[in-house]
């Protein structure tokens, strides 16, 4: 057994548990998994493969394909493993697409979710650690952000991840179900197994390193007259290990209550052109860049407070150079340039 955390909660180190991973064949579910079992815990990966790749799954975790609504299916995992808690990850995460197809990001994301919830209440599993997101915040009204600002999202797919952490609220008092929901700010980076490559492929450093690598002929930044330090957007880029692993942290607690945590590296954040200008040093290439329009919806500036996880976790980001992210996801897509060869990029 692999002890990484001085400050972990003893009990989440100690007992190897078996845990279902939903969505663990997609970017951040498969590193989660990779880290999980890396800390001695054994996995299960349910995943619909409809943006997750089969490769990417751990070969040390179980796999099953699965479709979160399919309430038979989930409960028929969960017994069959004995399961003894859930990382749900299980998704769609395209915050423009969910703009003009709200309906499939309140299905998926929500009633989906419901219907996992209900599987596990069905079958006595009570500890829940869930993906959420910073855009349950929406336009912040101050940074950095932390857990205690209002909740405004500005578009369907926060809303229906906040709608989401309401009906948790319910289902521990009511059932409980004890859950830690982990508002991610800018996942980015890679291990040497697992990287990001979504189709299609929004995110800016996945983007940027593509131009790099002569697949795109250049990027667009999304407008340069916001009130930041050199015009364009600030995002908190957290290295995806470091997010992994405070999902493992996140066990721990679900034995004494439920909890939320922002989860980002805080700091003055990277400007759209900083992470460009990283990029163009981490790999010695050129990358074109034009200028294009604001994109609908993105807030100027996006900055966590993680004060209370590491407080009450330990948790400590290890990798928060953006040179170290950004090197990490180059080394991913010079090592895998068709991805995990099932679609090309
Ligand atoms: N950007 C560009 N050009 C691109 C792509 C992105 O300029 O081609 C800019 C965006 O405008 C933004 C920044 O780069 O300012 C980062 O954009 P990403 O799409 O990589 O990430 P977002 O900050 O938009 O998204 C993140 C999470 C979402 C979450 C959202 C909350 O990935 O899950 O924050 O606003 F919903």
């Amino acid at each position: 057994m692999v002890i990484r955390f001085p400050g972990v909660n003893a009990w989440a180190r100690e007992k190897s548990m078996r845990i279902l991973v939903t969505g663990g064949a997609g970017y951040i579910g498969s590193v989660v998994t990779e880290e999980l079992i890396n800390a001695g815990h054994q996995a299960v990966v349910y995943d619909n493969l409809s943006y997750g790749h089969r490769e990417a799954v751990h070969p040390s975790a179980a796999f099953v394909k699965g479709d979160l609504l399919d309430g038979e299916a989930l409960r028929g995992v969960l017994r069959e493993n004995e399961i003894e808690a859930v990382m749900h990850m299980a998704a769609f995460a395209l915050v423009g697409e969910s703009v003009t197809h709200p309906a499939k990001y309140y299905q998926n994301n929500l009633v989906g979710g419901l219907s996992l919830l209900n599987a596990m209440r069905e079958c006595g599993v009570k500890r829940l650690v869930f993906s959420s997101t910073c855009a349950t915040y929406g336009e912040p009204a101050k940074v950095p952000i932390d857990e205690s600002l209002p909740n405004n999202p500005t578009n369907p797919y926060g809303e229906s991840k906040l709608a989401f952490e309401r009906a948790l609220k319910w289902f521990d008092s009511a059932y409980g179900l004890r859950y830690a929901s982990l508002r991610y700010f800018n996942a980015a980076g890679a291990t040497e197994r697992c990287g990001e490559m979504h189709d299609p492929e929004t995110h800016l450093i996945p983007l940027v390193l593509q131009t790099a690598a002569g697949a795109r002929e250049e990027v667009q930044i999304f407008g340069d007259d916001y009130p930041t330090r050199d015009g364009t957007c600030v995002r908190d880029y957290i290295h995806i290990v470091d997010l992994a692993r405070a999902h493992i942290l996140a066990l721990g607690i679900l034995d004494e209550r439920s909890t939320i945590y922002n989860l980002g590296c805080g700091g003055d954040g990277y400007t759209v052109r900083e992470v460009i200008d990283t990029a163009r040093e981490v790999t010695g290439r050129e990358i074109k860049v034009r200028m294009a329009p604001r994109r609908p919806g993105d807030p100027a500036v996006l900055v966590a407070s993680s004060e209370k996880i590491k407080r009450e976790l330990g948790w400590e980001p290890q990798f928060q150079d953006l040179r170290v992210i950004i090197q990490s996801a180059w080394d991913w897509l010079v090592a895998h340039p068709i991805g995990f060869q099932v679609k090309k990029w």
